[in-house]
Order: structure tokens, then sequence, then C-alpha cells
């Protein structure tokens, strides 16, 4: 239990040997972090990302740093690049149309393939590997390193499990070795990549990015070793999501029976078994309210800044220069003075609007807020809707009990993470993956 639940505190203080670290834990003052972006940055940790994470050389690390609060104006690589986060993956923008309708059309086609498996399968294993996939195919197009060099998929989850221990910057070569023999090879196989200028058969995004980074004069290393940072953002969050959402619907056989009653009349038979996100969007409430609810137990990131000036929020706190604030997502999403006494159960139902009896829900912090709310929000949500939708509509996972069908569990979250990003599972599930009864025809799930 955080100590803001077990003494009511909206905000509390955290010394450590060489600063002042403040977690905040109350909606009100939370908003007004997010607001104060003008003397508490995130973009220290953009930065710090570069240097310990990818490894900037110093030359590269003076690019990065230079206008990166927009002290002269909008210029610079972070604000670019930030810039073209922001428009690229905005509603309506023609990057995010075009990633997608490819990240989903791969996500269909792995399903499509499910009928000739009909076979006991990890889950958690089977969404890794199905989204890492799809979105390395989406992202950089056909001949993506992983494509070309295989061993770059372990490569990177290897990787990703030494993510914190780098960041920290606590002697990642003895305590994480693996993982950092692993981003070494990523960091090849991406400079290769680059090196051959494969990325001219990428998404636009991709292609954008790139330029981006050498117009600000980066090397074609250094662009490597930023993707390979930037591959964590894509895949590291949404990955897990997509398997909580996927095991809270198929761990609850009368859930999940009125999700397909929902998804259902969406199809459109035209050939191949047709729906789009937008009409899941607008037609789902139960499962809308489910995803939204498995967000709030598992998607629970800090938003950290650096306090750039001393800042006072709710009138009397008082955060010194130099510290770090984080808002504290899991004690928000956890707190029964905000969900009701029973914040700690799994309620699909909690976000719909009969639920809420006319009030609007409490709003949940997964995405961070402010001026960097996560801008790769709306992506996210399509793809890992998209997936979901096409697996239950098309899919039966169980566990086999001499010949009986019994929903599958769902394993413990670990809870021991650092609360960086959304929660991993513990271990996996063991479950047999067959084509839904009943059902036949390709699924094509479209934005
Ligand atoms: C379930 C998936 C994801 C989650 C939970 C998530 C969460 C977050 C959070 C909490 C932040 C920090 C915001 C803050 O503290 O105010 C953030 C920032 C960011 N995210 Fe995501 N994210 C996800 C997926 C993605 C994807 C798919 C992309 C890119 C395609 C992306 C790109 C970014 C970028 C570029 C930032 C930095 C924004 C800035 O500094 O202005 N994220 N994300």
């Amino acid at each position: 239990m955080e100590p803001s639940q077990k003494h009511n505190l909206s905000i509390y203080t955290v010394p450590t040997f060489n600063k002042k670290l403040y977690f905040v834990c109350s909606p009100p003052l939370a908003a007004q972090v997010h607001r104060a972006s003008k003397t508490l940055s995130f973009n220290p940790m953009l930065s710090e990302t570069c240097r310990r994470l990818a490894q900037f050389d110093s030359h590269s690390m003076e690019i990065i740093e230079t206008n990166m609060e927009k002290e002269n104006g909008n210029w610079g690589a972070i604000p670019v690049m930030l810039e073209h986060f922001s428009k690229g993956l905005a509603v309506g923008a023609p990057n995010l149309l075009e990633l997608t309708s490819t990240v989903l059309s791969e996500c269909s086609n792995r399903v499509n393939q499910v009928s000739e498996l009909n076979s006991e399968i990890y889950l958690f294993e089977w969404i890794r590997r199905s989204f890492t996939i799809a979105n390395l195919r989406t992202y950089y197009g056909p001949n993506h390193f992983m494509a070309t060099d295989p061993e770059l998929e372990p490569a990177f989850w290897e990787f990703q499990s030494g993510v914190l221990v780098m960041m920290s910057n606590f002697f990642p070569s003895l305590v994480v070795p693996k993982a950092v023999a692993a981003r070494e090879k990523l960091f090849k196989g991406l400079t290769r990549y680059f090196e051959q200028n494969r990325q001219e058969q990428a998404s636009d995004f991709i292609k954008k990015r790139y330029k981006v980074h050498r117009d600000h004069g980066l090397s074609v290393e250094m662009c490597a070793r930023s993707d390979a940072a930037f591959l964590i953002g894509i895949l590291v969050n949404a990955t897990p999501t997509v398997f909580w959402l996927v095991a809270n619907i198929f761990s609850r056989s009368t859930l999940l029976e009125e999700i397909r009653a929902e998804l259902d009349p969406l199809i459109e038979d035209v050939g191949v078994r047709k729906i789009s996100v937008e009409s899941v969007q607008k037609n789902c409430p139960l499962l809308l309210s489910t995803y939204r609810e498995t967000l709030r137990h598992v998607g629970i990131p800090n938003s950290t800044r650096l306090v750039l000036k001393d800042t006072v929020i709710g009138d009397r706190y008082l955060l010194k220069k130099g510290s770090v604030v984080q808002v504290a997502t899991g004690a928000i999403h956890a707190d029964k003075s905000i969900w009701g006494p029973d914040a700690a159960e799994f309620n699909p139902r909690r976000f719909m609007a009969s639920e809420q009896k006319g009030k609007a829900a409490p709003s949940i912090f997964t995405w961070g807020g402010g001026v960097t709310l996560c801008p790769g929000r709306h992506y996210a949500m399509t793809e890992i809707l998209g997936l979901t939708a096409a697996m239950v509509l098309s899919l039966d996972l169980f566990v086999d009990e001499e010949g009986k069908r019994l929903p599958i569990t769902r394993p413990p979250q670990d809870d021991d993470m650092y609360p960086a990003g959304v929660t991993m599972p513990v271990g996996d599930v063991r479950v047999r993956m067959v084509r839904r009864d009943g059902v036949s025809g390709r699924i094509a799930v479209e934005p």
C-alpha cells in the first residue's frame, strides 16, 4: 500500500540522497502539475532517455539539449520532433491513418492464420509476437530490421527488461548484462537498416522522423540508437494493455458473450468480415468501458517532471527547484474516495454512462497530461481495440480440461514493477486457441 492510501495524503515527499521526490496523489493537484509545464518540465526525461537508454555521444546530447525548453522559439531537435508526433498522430492526420490502416491489417492477418494452428499457445507470448511484428511492419516497412534479423525480436524484449536499471544508471553492465548486450545488438541491426536506406520503404511517419534527426545533425548511428528507444515507447505499454484487455474478457464468459453481442451486428459481410474501430467506438459501450477499466487497473505510469523553478501548487505546497515531482497514477486509480468502495474490484461497466447516473466518470491518468499528454494514445487505442475485436469476433480461447472448455485464468499483475508503464503479467497463461464456433471467413479490421 502506498503512503497516500495509508494516510490519506494528497501529496507527500520522499527525500533521496541528493534531491527531493514529491508524489502527487490527488486529481486536482495532478492537473496543476500537468498545467505548470513552464516550470515543471518533462523534457529532461526525454534527454535522459537519449543519454542513458540510447547512449547518445556528447555531440548528439548537445544537439538534443539545444533549445530543448523552447527558450528561444519553436526550433531544435526535441521541439520539432515532438511537433512531428503531435501533428502526425492527431485524429484525422494522414500519418495516423496510414499507420492504423497497416497495423490493423497486420493484426487481422495474424488472427486469420489461427484456423490452421488450432493449438495450445502462451497467450502473452502470442500477443507480444503478433504486436511486435505488426508494429515493425507498420512503422519500418516490409524490410524492417527484425525481418532480416529475427534474433532482434527476442533481443528487443531482453533490452526492455533492463530499461529501469539503465534509466536509473545503477551499473547496468553489472546488474543487467544481458539487456545491455541485447541493446548493442539492436543498435547494430537498426544502424544496418538505416545505412542500407531501407527506411525508404517505411511509413511516412518514420521517413519524416529520420529526416528530422538527420536535419538536426545526428549521425546514422545515433538515429538508430534513438529508434531503439522509440520502440520502447510504441511497444512496451501497448502490448501488456492488449493482453490484459483480452484476458479480462476471455476469463469472464458472460462478459465475453455481452461484448460479442455488441460487436457481431457491426460486421459487414463483403467477402471478408469487415469491421471498423470507428464503429466499435460508437456502438460498443461495454467494450469501451472494459478497455478503460483495464487501463485503470494496469495503465499506471507515473507522470514525471523536473522542477525547473520553485513552484507552488494547491496554494500551499512548495516544489523546490531541482527536485522531481511525479503524479502517482497507481494511487489515484485505486483511491476509494474517487472510485467508491469497490475501487479494488474489476467492474467492466464502471465507465458506462448508465453506471454514472448522469455524472461524468472520473478521469484516468494513464496517458499523462498537459502539453505532454501522450501523442500516441489514438494510435494505441485503435490497435488495442482492433486486435481485441478481431480476437473476440473470430477466436475461442479456453483451457481444455479433459474435453471441457473452461474460461482462461488471468495471471497476477507484476505489482513490484516500478510504475514506469503498464503493468506486466507475472508469468504467462497457457490456453487453447481455435476458430470461434460457427464462424467462418476472414476478418478485416479497419480504422
Ligand atoms: C498503451 C500505450 C501507451 C501508454 C500507456 C503511454 C503513456 C504515456 C505517458 C504516461 C506519457 C507521459 C506523459 C506525461 O507525463 O504527461 C507518454 C508520452 C509520450 N508517448 Fe506514450 N503511451 C503509449 C503509447 C504510445 C505510442 C504508441 C506512441 C507513439 C507512436 C507514444 C509516444 C509518446 C511520446 C512521443 C511521448 C512524449 C510526449 C511529449 O513529451 O510531449 N506513446 N506516453
